[in-house]
């Protein structure tokens, strides 16, 4: 599919990309190549210029009317007049579904059972990211979309929000499109790394990570894990050169 918006240049041209049931792709990409773009189409959010985007064998409008797909944008997007536990219950009440986890437990679970009945402005940047994607898979849709949901966080507390969101993953194991900057947190989390080119965006590679889970980084990571991301970044870095930054 191709997107442009009005009558604009394509912003995303020809793009082909299928997902296994299961499979965790991470998109990435320069500022502005269209990833934010992707994921709003995928949740039915934005239409296609040209061709269409297939989800779980209907239109994206339709799979996330059925509330099939869990969201996760960058900034946590949870009400500040309600609790930490009220904020994730809210996803069942919006969708319906009363068969998903239980949020509590599920709060729990995310390392958060100290604070369920704070608010917002109570918790931490990385408990409140815990909380929103919390929300976003409470409900336990078979897609999951994370637009940068370790956005805006500090070197050390990502590393351990990336192995707990690798955990989380592994269990539940959503079909997944995760956006990220960061190389490292691609190839611990992906089966696939998907580097975007720019103006327009394009799928410039398609790299699978063939590496062992869990993919440790915190002790010392393996010759293999080492090399992968090595590979995976001198491709960005080639792809970057090539749009001119
Ligand atoms: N509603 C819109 N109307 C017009 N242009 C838009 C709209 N939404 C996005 N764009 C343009 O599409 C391009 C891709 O934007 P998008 O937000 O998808 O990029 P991104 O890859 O997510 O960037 P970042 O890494 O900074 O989040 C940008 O040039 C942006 O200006
Ligand atoms: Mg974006």
């Amino acid at each position: 599919m191709s997107k442009r918006f009005k009558a604009g240049p394509d912003i995303l041209s020809r793009i082909h990309l299928a997902v296994a049931p299961g499979e965790l792709v991470a998109l990435v990409g320069a500022s502005g190549c269209g990833k934010t773009t992707l994921l709003r189409m995928v949740a039915g959010l934005e239409s296609t210029s040209d061709g269409t985007v297939e989800v779980l064998g209907t239109t994206a409008a339709k799979a996330c009317a059925l509330r099939q797909v869990g969201v996760a944008f960058q900034r946590a997007a949870l009400v500040p007049s309600r609790t930490a536990v009220e904020n994730v219950q809210l996803t069942l009440t919006i969708t319906g579904k009363s068969s998903g986890h239980d949020p509590a437990q599920l709060l729990r679970e995310f390392g958060l059972g100290d604070h369920l009945n704070a608010y917002p402005h109570q918790l931490s940047g990385g408990m409140q990211q815990r909380v929103n994607i919390a929300a976003a898979l409470v409900h336990q849709p078979q897609i999951l979309l994370l637009d940068e949901p370790l956005g805006a966080l500090d070197e050390i507390t990502r590393e351990s929000m990336t192995e707990w969101l690798a955990g989380v993953l592994g269990r539940t194991r959503p079909t997944t499109l995760l956006v990220t900057h960061s190389v490292e947190e691609a190839v611990v989390l992906a089966d696939r790394v998907v580097i975007l080119s720019r103006y327009p965006g394009q799928i410039a590679y398609d790299l699978s990570v063939d590496l062992p889970r869990p993919r440790d980084i915190w002790g010392k990571p393996s010759e293999e894990f080492q090399a992968t991301v090595r590979r995976v970044r001198s491709h960005l870095h080639a792809v970057l050169r090539a749009t001119g930054l």
